[in-house]
């Protein structure tokens, strides 16, 4: 048969959608390797998401359609969230972060939603699928990573070069720090807010995180002075807003929307939590704060729904007793909605990274 050239290939793969998200293979930047011989294609692609079978089926099928001549697709779907890790090119981020590819805001309006055990679980969950991971507690109000982390130490310290640089706290494969630890137990809470501004860029500095894959910043709850000055000195990729289902809670997720538009930070989607409870007992299922609503609110403020975690009595000891539930217990279905919520978040990292279809550059080895 005659060979498949590259810009055919990408021609029709673009006509492939992925299964959850609205756009194109393409648009995501999925194809990593493509070879073929005597009627043969490999394929390799990396892209997240729960339908791997239908997907590949939609691959197979559009190149059988394209292509008449192929006689066989070998197709390696790759789909863990390290698979895959694009970076945010930002030099007001590579000036303050210079080893971290992208940073990420987990916020709220309303406060006791979920942000630091989302947060916590969300980053565990990324450096389970193999992806380098930091995580701030920018809770200036009382930090509470280190609790859900299981390791509350004094960070170290060790003399560089040129300053002192501090050692992040390092469990369950993430690095994190606390910017709690700047801030004097008992200064009031009216200095907290200017304190932590004016201190976290150097903050951030001063902190060895290495190279890192994802910076998550688990952000104090609100959208008032304190938290938009945080969102404008932390240089960010996007943001992620964590709602319960029920209105109240939603009316505040509107507002910490509105406010990352205001500094133009994308958001890469909403996070339900307490969606729903599942008795143990009786399996039956409780939708204790409503259903449907972050559903509703990503729709009218055209985000994406990343997902949404039930009420389980694991996921709150797991914060308690400082060892996260989707470390502890990998095998329940919350824990796997978790995986699957950080694997969305990091195919809206991508979008967000590579742009739209023109821009994308796909290496495919020899021209053919
Ligand atoms: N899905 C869940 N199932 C059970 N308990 C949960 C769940 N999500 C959060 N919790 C519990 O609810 C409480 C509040 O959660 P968390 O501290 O994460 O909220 P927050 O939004 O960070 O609060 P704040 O606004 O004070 O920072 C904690 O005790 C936590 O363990
Ligand atoms: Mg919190």
């Amino acid at each position: 048969m005659s060979e498949i050239t590259k810009s055919s290939l990408v021609n029709s793969i673009k006509n492939v959608k992925h299964p959850e998200l609205n756009v194109n293979l393409i648009t995501l930047n999925s194809i990593k390797k493509f070879n073929q011989k005597d009627g043969e294609i490999f394929l390799e692609l990396s892209l997240t998401t729960k339908n791997s079978d239908d997907i590949k089926n939609a691959i197979i099928d559009q190149l059988k359609n394209d292509f008449k001549e192929i006689r066989k697709v070998d197709l390696n779907l790759q789909t863990k969230a390290s698979s895959h890790i694009t970076t945010h090119k930002d030099p007001r981020k590579d000036a303050i972060l210079p080893g971290v590819k992208n940073t990420i805001a987990v916020a709220s309006g309303k406060g006791g939603v979920g942000k630091s055990t989302v947060a916590v679980n969300l980053a565990v969950a990324l450096a389970l699928d193999g992806a380098m991971v930091g995580l701030v507690d920018a809770d200036i109000y009382g930090p509470s990573i280190p609790i859900m982390l299981g390791a509350n130490d004094r960070p170290k310290v060790y003399q560089a070069e040129n300053s002192v640089k501090i050692i992040p706290l390092e469990n369950y494969g993430i690095k994190f720090m606390s910017i709690g630890l700047l801030i004097d137990e008992n200064a009031p809470i009216i200095w907290r807010g200017p304190m932590a501004s004016g201190a976290i860029k150097q903050f951030l500095t001063d902190v060895d995180w290495g190279e890192l894959d994802y910076l998550i910043f688990d952000l104090p709850p609100g959208t008032g002075d304190i938290q938009l000055t945080l969102v404008q000195t932390i240089p960010l990729t996007g943001a992620v807003i964590v709602t319960t289902p029920q209105e109240v809670s939603l009316i505040d997720a509107r507002k910490a929307l509105k406010m990352f538009e205001r500094v133009n930070v994308p958001v890469l989607g909403v996070v339900e939590n307490m969606s729903y409870f599942i008795a143990p007992d009786t399996g039956n299922k409780y939708d204790i704060f409503g259903s449907g609503g972050g559903q509703k609110i990503s729709s009218e403020l055209n985000t994406t729904l990343l997902g949404g975690i039930p009420i389980d009595q694991r996921i709150r000891q797991g914060g308690d007793n400082g060892e996260p539930m989707v470390y502890s217990t990998p095998d329940a279905d919350e824990s796997k909605i978790i995986m699957d919520i950080s694997r969305k978040l990091t195919e809206q990292v991508n979008i967000r990274n590579t742009g739209s279809n023109d821009k994308i550059e796909i290496d495919l080895g020899d021209d053919n």
